[in-house]
């Protein structure tokens, strides 16, 4: 028995020191198998317990147990070291370097006609305006028919359009969206459209096939000219400053009665006459007027019943005027350094 006694203690041992030095979990596993498997040392001892006398055998049985249970906690305590560890170097791998410099990927700025236009919805939206929407590619009867230019009116001409069949073409003016809204809703109507517009001109300084208009359009009871003068004296004054005055010149459009075009004092010289307004003191940015009784019943709305105003901003000359640019192509160009100057 003592002989078995020391073996035990030797094996143990073994196992205690093979398994502090034990690198990684794989080896700690095969140390297991090794000594604590069905083919292992420890299994041989408890076989060869048969060979010792009946008081002997019940002590060795406990030491032998005793023997397992301190293998079992040392290999526990190993293993959970060794995870540990695993764990601290995947760690230390994935460390990220905060103290390096991010690469900045710099901020952008609204596009000064996306300025020009948010900055006009907004003093329409502060007066109880909607902002309504139309298409782009549009029916020949909405961009001119309901607004009375009818086939062969010289006012077509003017309009030089870009045609994609007979009866549908790319929206000369956002008037059309004028018919839309009165088509689909019913007065009491306040409602502002911006949107692009397609002419055949020629790029040049002061002409692009592409540019932006921003529609109004009130239809109520009793609305009057001179709520149309008091809204634009208002919106005038709200984006080009408060001495800023309107006036008014005769002029005509089929779908209104009476017609004007609508000039502000200039915003560089307030008047007197300057560069900016080739000496007249005044620039032209709108054309108004009281919406024609029959355009009003065209859209089934009673003219003896409604009235109405309506008036379209050229927003690309609004905002030549209110950043001094002199070139429209600047706009489409997307030049950085134009583009730049906006933020
Ligand atoms: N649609 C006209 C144009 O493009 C402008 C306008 C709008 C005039 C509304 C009167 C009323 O020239």
């Amino acid at each position: 028995m003592s002989n078995m006694k020391e073996e035990l203690r030797k094996l143990a041992d073994d196992f205690h020191q093979q398994t502090d030095n034990a690198a990684d979990l794989t080896e700690l596993d095969a140390l297991r198998v090794k000594y604590m498997g069905k083919k292992g040392p420890l299994t041989a001892v408890l076989r060869s317990m048969g060979s010792l006398s009946p008081e002997e055998r019940p002590l060795m049985g406990q030491l032998v147990n005793q023997v397992r249970e301190e293998m079992e906690t040392t290999l526990d305590n190993k293993k959970s070291a060794l995870r540990i560890a695993e764990k601290n170097l995947k760690l230390a791998s994935e460390t990220i370097d905060i103290s390096l410099p991010g690469s900045s990927s710099g901020s952008g700025a609204r596009h000064p006609l996306t300025r020009v236009i948010d900055e006009i919805c907004e003093v329409f939206l502060n007066l109880g305006y909607q902002i309504a929407e139309g298409p782009e590619i549009e029916l020949d009867r909405y961009n001119f028919e309901l607004l009375r230019i009818p086939e062969g009116h010289p006012a077509r001409d003017t309009q030089d359009t870009f045609y994609m069949s007979d009866n549908i073409l790319l929206r000369t003016q956002t008037s059309p969206v004028q018919i839309r809204v009165m088509e689909e809703q019913k007065p009491p109507l306040k409602i502002i459209c911006p949107g692009k517009v397609y002419r055949s001109d020629t790029l040049d300084a002061t002409h692009s096939p592409i540019f932006h208009q921003i529609e109004g359009l009130v239809v109520d009871k009793d609305v009057t000219m001179g709520d149309l003068i008091g809204s634009l004296q208002l919106f005038a004054r709200q984006l080009f400053g408060e001495n800023t005055k309107i006036r008014l010149r005769p002029h005509h459009f089929p779908f209104t009665e009476p017609s004007c075009e609508v000039d502000i004092t200039c915003w560089t010289c307030g008047g007197s006459g300057c560069r900016t307004c080739k000496g007249e003191g005044w620039i032209e940015i709108l054309g108004a007027g009281m919406v024609h009784p029959e355009v009003l019943s065209n859209c089934g709305i009673d003219p003896e019943i409604y009235s109405g105003f309506a008036f379209g901003i050229g927003v690309e000359r609004t905002a030549m005027g209110r950043y001094g640019i002199d070139d429209i192509r600047h706009f489409y160009e997307n030049d950085v350094r134009f583009l730049k100057q906006f933020k």
